[in-house]
């Protein structure tokens, strides 16, 4: 198994590094091979260039001289003075001078060896058209040659032509070795700069090694990780997202657990309770069945506790699960406000509270109309719930630009105002005797405010203890 900073890979692993390092020499080979050639071109071109305008001089010198001669060649005087041309220039030229007539016949040649030939080469035949012709070969036993043929003019007429040829080897070898210096050149400064690069890229790389020992601490359960990222690119980005992902994932997990807490007391309590009047049940003999009758009544009090607690609980679980799952409908809210009033109002009844809508406009709006009636339901029964008997609850419905107000008004007991910020935290109740008098579990409002939210609405309340409480659920017309 590799192991890559530290950590063990078991997948395939190339690491970034590599790949960098990697395609920066592929890039250096191809690199290299292109600048080569086109240097090497160039080069070439360029001294052949020079040779060629050398030896084109050289041969306009020869034919200046020889132009008079050839024309009357015929006297073997000027035969013997063309022969010591060609041997004085062949000399001093280093190369091979042949002069030719205008039947391709060799007149004079410096090496002695083709005179009276006729010699058949593309260079001499142009010439002869009073063209300057030169041409590169290569030949195996000596390697590379230039050849030039240029006109002998004398009195506007072409009487023969000069050919020379010389070889070129030493411009290939002056180009070679020039090439071999560039060519080592370049390989030592890629060489540097890929040690450079590849000391960078360990400088560059160097924040990941942070997120290593975090990420494997997180995985052991302990989220408050964080990693302090000092450069100023991508990496000091990904530390700060990383750094507030951990804040929340501590958060959330802070939450469950207090959840959690609060769910097995909330549980416990009416459990508890049910054991002892069980146990006071079972201890007794002879009980009357009055009082028999009361402890069931009691036990039944605290199951629908039980019941109402596990309820809510597996209605909170849901909206968390579907948070994103609403079934939007147009509706009117008034509607829906009629709907609860009729429901509520047998629970009023009873603390002979009256319950009072007050539909100023009618609004329509789109919205999940069961998640919307669960949100108001518990806000108007915690008005009923929290009011003493013979008092009003209003309910009013409103709207101004873009928003449709629901604003539900007692005159119960109020919060207390250091209370307020807390009354919407899941299992927060203001006054644990009175609550557990009227029944409750703390978890209505956290609903409510959870199903507003998924609406794009708000709750506040404005409350006075002893004069009572106003909520006020606005949501967003556009929704
Ligand atoms: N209209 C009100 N007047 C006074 N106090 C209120 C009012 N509405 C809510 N509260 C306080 O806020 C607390 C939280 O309310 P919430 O509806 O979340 O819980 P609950 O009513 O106790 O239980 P349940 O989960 O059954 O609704 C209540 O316990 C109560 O103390
Ligand atoms: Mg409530």
């Amino acid at each position: 198994m590799d192991t890559i900073l530290g950590i063990e890979i078991k997948k395939k692993y190339v690491s970034f590094r590599w790949k960098l390092l990697s395609t920066y020499l592929i890039l250096i080979v191809i690199l290299f091979f292109i600048l080569i050639s086109i240097i090497t071109d160039y080069l070439l071109d360029w001294h052949i260039n020079e040779k060629q305008e050398e030896l084109t001089e050289d041969s306009q010198q020869i034919a200046d001289d020889i132009s008079y001669y050839l024309s009357v060649y015929d006297s073997s005087i000027y035969k013997t003075y063309l022969k010591s041309v060609v041997n004085k220039y062949g000399d001093t030229l280093n190369s091979r001078i042949i002069i030719i007539d205008e039947e391709k016949r060799v007149v004079a040649d410096s090496n002695d060896e083709f005179n009276f030939l006729t010699l058949e080469l593309i260079e001499v035949e142009e010439s002869l058209k009073g063209e300057i012709s030169t041409n590169n070969y290569y030949f195996r036993d000596i390697g590379h040659v230039m050849y030039i043929g240029y006109p002998v003019i004398f009195e506007d007429e072409i009487n023969g032509s000069v050919f020379i040829s010389e070889s070129i080897n030493n411009l290939y070898e002056k180009v070679n070795s020039l090439i071999y210096k560039i060519k080592v050149l370049i390989i030592v400064i890629s060489f540097l700069i890929i040690v450079g690069l590849y000391l960078l890229t360990y400088f560059f790389l160097k924040p990941i090694n942070k997120f290593y020992p975090a990420i494997e601490n997180i995985k052991k359960g302990d989220l408050g990780q964080k990693v302090d990222i000092k450069t100023r690119d991508e990496f000091n980005l990904l530390g700060e997202a990383f750094n507030s992902m951990t804040v929340r994932l501590n958060e959330v997990d802070e939450q469950r657990e207090s959840f959690v807490a609060n769910v097995s007391h909330e549980l416990k309590t009416p459990l508890a309770s049910i054991k002892l009047l069980t146990e006071n049940l079972l201890l007794q003999e002879d009980i009357e069945k009055k009082v028999y009758r009361e402890f069931l009544e009691d036990i039944n009090d605290e199951i629908d506790r039980l019941n109402n607690i596990v309820t809510e609980l597996l209605s909170l679980v849901d909206l968390d699960k579907n948070k994103l799952k609403l079934n939007y409908q147009i509706a009117y809210l008034n509607y829906i406000l009629e709907k609860i009033i009729e429901q509520l109002n047998p629970l009023a009844k009873e603390k002979n509270i009256k319950l009072v809508l007050e539909e100023i406009d009618r609004i329509q709006i789109k919205m999940d109309k069961d998640k919307i009636k669960q949100a108001i339901i518990n806000i108007v029964h915690n008005a009923i719930k929290y009011s003493e008997e013979n008092t009003v609850v209003k309910v009013s419905l409103y709207s101004d630009k873009s928003y449709a107000t629901i604003k539900v008004s007692d005159t119960g007991y109020g919060i207390p105002k250091e209370s307020i910020p807390y009354i919407f935290d899941r299992f927060y109740r203001v006054d644990k005797a009175r609550s557990r008098k009227t029944g409750g579990t703390g978890l209505g409002l956290s609903i409510s405010k959870q199903i507003i939210n998924m609406h794009h609405g708000t709750i506040n309340v404005k409350s006075r203890v002893g004069k009572g409480t106003t909520f006020y659920i606005k949501i967003p017309l556009e929704e």
